[in-house]
C-alpha cells in the first residue's frame, strides 16, 4: 500500500508503478534513511509526540531493518561498499522494485515490497510492521520533501571524504614518479608541438596541483552542504516545535538549513559535486589523453602495467592502454550526468517537483563512475614506468630557439630583434636540413655579431631548466620546492 492511498479508489497501473518507482535507485540512502528516523523520533519524543517506549520501539524496528539490510550485501548492504551496492550495480537496468529491497529473511510479502515507491516508504513500512502504531506515528511533522534531502546530503558527506581520500592517493603515486624524476628532461609541448625543455617532475606535479584543486572545490561543497534540511517538511516547515538545530546537530551536520523552500526546492549540493567530478574527470581525461600518446611506439615515453592494460582479439602484439581510453570515455558520462541535472533543476517551478526524483540515477551515476576512475587512474599512475632516455633522445635541438633569443637579450639586444634573428636561423637551419645546434658559428655570427664561442651553453637542456628557478617555474630548485608544498599538503 503506498504512503498516500487514502484518497484514492483505484489502483495504480503497472507502467506508472514502473515510472513511479525509485527504489532500485535510492536503496544505497538506506543506512542515513534509518539514521534520519532514529534522529527524528528522539526529537518527537522530546517533543511529546512519541511516548518513551514508542520511542524505543521505533529504535528496535530501526535495528532490525538495518540488521536485514546487513545480511542482503548482495542487494547493496555496507558490505558491497558505496560503490558498488547491488543497487548501484543495476542502475539504469530496470529492475523491479521487488528485487532491488526485499530483505533476506522478516515478514516482508515479495508484494509489499514491489508497493514501496522509494527507499522511505520502505523503511515506514517496515517500521510500522515491526512495531505497529509507533512505526505509525514517525511521518509526523516531516515530509519525504525534506526527508529526502537530509538523506541525500548525510549520503554526499560520506562520498565526499572518501573521494577525497581517493584524490589524496592519486596526488601521492604522481608525487612518488615526480621524487624519482626530477632529472628527467624531456620536451615539453604546446599545439602538440615540441616548445621547451622541461623536467619530467614539473610535468607530473601539473598533475598534482590540478588534483589539489579538485580537492578544494570537493572541500568547499561539502562545508556548504553541510546544512540539514530535516524540519523543512513539505515546503512550509514542520508544524511541530522541532528544534533544528538540535536535529542538525544529532545527525552530525554543522547547521540547519535558513529556508523551507530552498531546501526542499534546490539541488544545488548536487549541480556542485557534479560540477567538482566534472572538473576533475577532465582533468583525469587530458592527462589520459597525453599518455595514451606517450604510450605509442613513436613516442615511447611510458609504459603502463599489465594490470592496466589489455590486448587485442586478433593482433597478437597489441597492449592497449585501455585504462586510460576509458577514463577518457567515462568523462563524457560523468559531465552528460552533470547535464542531466542541470537540465532538470532548470526551469523547475518551486518548490519541489517529482522531476526532482531523478537527480539521483544521475547523481549516484557521476560519483560511481569518477570513483572508479580515480582508483584505476591512480593505479595506473602507481604502475607506470616513464623513460627518460626516450624522452631526451626526443629533444628536438630547435626546442633552444627561446635560449638562443634570450642569450642575444642578456648581451642587450630588444627581445623582439633577438626573437626575429633567431627565427631566420631556424629557417637557415631547416633549408640547409639540419638543426640550429648544427648551424656553425660563422653562419650565427652572420646573422648577429653577438654570437659568440659560449653560445653552445644554449644548447644544454639542464641549464635551460636552471634558467626557470621561479616559482611555478620547472628550475630544479622550482620543482623541488613543488615536491615538498605537495608532500606537506599530503601530510
Ligand atoms: N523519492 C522521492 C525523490 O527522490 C522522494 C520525495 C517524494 N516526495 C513526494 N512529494 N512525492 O524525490
Amino acid at each position: 500500500m503506498p504512503l498516500w492511498s487514502g484518497r484514492f479508489e483505484g489502483t495504480m497501473s503497472d507502467a506508472m508503478r514502473g515510472l513511479n518507482t525509485s527504489l532500485a535507485v535510492d536503496i544505497r540512502l538506506l543506512p542515513y534513511d534509518l539514521q534520519v528516523n532514529r534522529v527524528w523520533a528522539q526529537e518527537l519524543q522530546r517533543i511529546g509526540v512519541l511516548a518513551k517506549q514508542e520511542c524505543e520501539a521505533i529504535d528496535k524496528g530501526l535495528s532490525i531493518i538495518a540488521e536485514e539490510w546487513r545480511t542482503i550485501p548482495a542487494r547493496g548492504g555496507p558490505e558491497a561498499g558505496l560503490w558498488g551496492g547491488g543497487a548501484s550495480r543495476r542502475l539504469g537496468e530496470g529492475v523491479s522494485p521487488s528485487r532491488g529491497s526485499r530483505p533476506a529473511q522478516g515478514a516482508t510479502p515479495e508484494g509489499d515490497c514491489a508497493m514501496d515507491e522509494d527507499v522511505h516508504s520502505l523503511v515506514e513500512r517496515r517500521l510500522t510492521e515491526c512495531c505497529g502504531p509507533a512505526g505509525a506515528k514517525i511521518h509526523t511533522g516531516r515530509s519525504r520533501n525534506d526527508q529526502v534531502m537530509t538523506d541525500l546530503r548525510l549520503y554526499l558527506k560520506d562520498v565526499i571524504t572518501q573521494l577525497r581520500h581517493s584524490v589524496r592517493g592519486c596526488v601521492a603515486a604522481v608525487c612518488d614518479h615526480a621524487d624519482r624524476h626530477t632529472k628527467t628532461i624531456m620536451p615539453g609541448y604546446t599545439h602538440l608541438q615540441q616548445a621547451q625543455p622541461i623536467a619530467l617532475a614539473h610535468y607530473l606535479l601539473s598533475l598534482a596541483a590540478s588534483l589539489k584543486e579538485d580537492d578544494g572545490r570537493l572541500a568547499d561543497a561539502l562545508a556548504r552542504l553541510d546544512a540539514c534540511p530535516l524540519g523543512s517538511g513539505a515546503i512550509a516547515g514542520s508544524a511541530y516545535p522541532i528544534d533544528r538545530e538540535r536535529v542538525a546537530k544529532a545527525l552530525g551536520f554543522a547547521r540547519a538549513t535558513t529556508n523551507s523552500i530552498a531546501a526542499v526546492s534546490m539541488r544545488d549540493e548536487c549541480l556542485e559535486v557534479a560540477s567538482a567530478c566534472s572538473i576533475l574527470m577532465t582533468h583525469l581525461s587530458r592527462y589520459a589523453e597525453d599518455f595514451i600518446l606517450w604510450s605509442t611506439r613513436e613516442f615511447g615515453f611510458v609504459t603502463f602495467a599489465d594490470a592496466v592494460t589489455t590486448g587485442s582479439s586478433m593482433m597478437p602484439q597489441k597492449k592497449n592502454p585501455d585504462a586510460m581510453e576509458l577514463i577518457r570515455g567515462k568523462t563524457a558520462r560523468v559531465i552528460g550526468q552533470m547535464q542531466t541535472l542541470f537540465t532538470l533543476v532548470k526551469g523547475l517551478p518551486l518548490a519541489y517537483a517529482r522531476d526532482l526524483q531523478e537527480d539521483k540515477p544521475a547523481l549516484f551515476d557521476l560519483l560511481d563512475q569518477t570513483a572508479l576512475c580515480l582508483a584505476v587512474f591512480t593505479e595506473a599512475i602507481a604502475g607506470a614506468s616513464f623513460h627518460a632516455d626516450r624522452m631526451r633522445a626526443a629533444l628536438d635541438a630547435n626546442l633552444y630557439a627561446t635560449e638562443l633569443a634570450d642569450y642575444l637579450v642578456k648581451k642587450g639586444l630588444p627581445f623582439r630583434e633577438a626573437h626575429g634573428i633567431v627565427g631566420t636561423l631556424v629557417r637557415t637551419a631547416l633549408e640547409t636540413r639540419c638543426n640550429l645546434r648544427d648551424l656553425p658559428l660563422t653562419e650565427l655570427k652572420k646573422a648577429s655579431p653577438l654570437f659568440s664561442e659560449n653560445v653552445m651553453t644554449c644548447f644544454d637542456p639542464a641549464a635551460a631548466l636552471a634558467r626557470r628557478n621561479l616559482i611555478g617555474g620547472t628550475g630544479p630548485e622550482s620543482v623541488a620546492q613543488q615536491l615538498t608544498t605537495c608532500r606537506a599538503w599530503l601530510r
